[in-house]
């Protein structure tokens, strides 16, 4: 049998009652049984200060260390002022410097968002793939997971309640893990 995908899964968002948080949760209990998801916390990445960039925090170090040894990555963030959230850009910052040490190239990434709004974090989504460009990332285009009205969809408990979410992540998890094997099988 083949080696289950390693996927590694970051939130943009630090609130205990995130919804993005939520999209993980689900995440990794649909995730297909060839595959598994670790997911890393982000809380407590100071600030990027590029003095520091080459003796970067522990942390950081943990972090760009996980994105290594993953075979793929999945994000879940909210969207902030029509964009991407400082928590989670500040992250990536870290992680693709200094020059020539960025942690991203080549991996393969699948992206979900949740927002209160109608949109879903639509845009935030679309500023994330930009800075995918320079990383040097594979990011699945579809299916696009984007949940809107998020307080409708998830209960107490910090559960996905939409049915059409939660099959929707099942489909992005099983195209990811098709993705990176396809990735991984391509002649170099
Ligand atoms: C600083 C800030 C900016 C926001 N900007 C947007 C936005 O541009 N678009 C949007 O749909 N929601 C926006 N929201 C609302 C978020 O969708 C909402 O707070 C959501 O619950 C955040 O995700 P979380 O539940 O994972 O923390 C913003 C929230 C904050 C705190």
């Amino acid at each position: 049998m083949e080696q289950p995908v390693k996927i590694l899964g970051f939130v943009g968002s630090l609130r205990k009652g995130s919804y993005n948080k939520a999209l993980m949760r689900a995440a990794v209990e649909l995730v297909p049984e060839d595959a598994k998801i670790e997911v890393f916390d982000l809380e407590g990445i100071p600030l990027l200060n590029q003095d520091l960039e080459n003796q970067p925090p522990q942390i950081v170090r943990d972090f760009k260390a996980k994105i290594r040894s993953a075979d793929a990555l999945l994000i879940a963030s909210p969207e902030y002022n029509y964009s991407v959230p400082g928590v989670l850009k500040n992250a990536i910052d870290w992680a693709s410097r200094p020059y020539g040490d960025n942690a991203f190239e080549g991996k393969p990434a699948a992206i979900m968002s949740a927002s209160i709004g109608s949109l879903g974090g639509a845009r935030a989504q679309y500023h994330l793939r930009q800075s995918f460009v320079f990383l040097d990332m594979y990011p699945l285009n579809r299916p696009e997971v984007m949940m809107s009205f998020a307080e409708d969809n998830v209960d107490a408990e910090g559960n996905v309640t939409n049915e059409q979410t939660k099959q929707l992540i099942r489909e992005l998890l099983e195209a990811l893990v098709h993705w990176t094997r396809k990735l991984k099988d391509k002649p170099q």
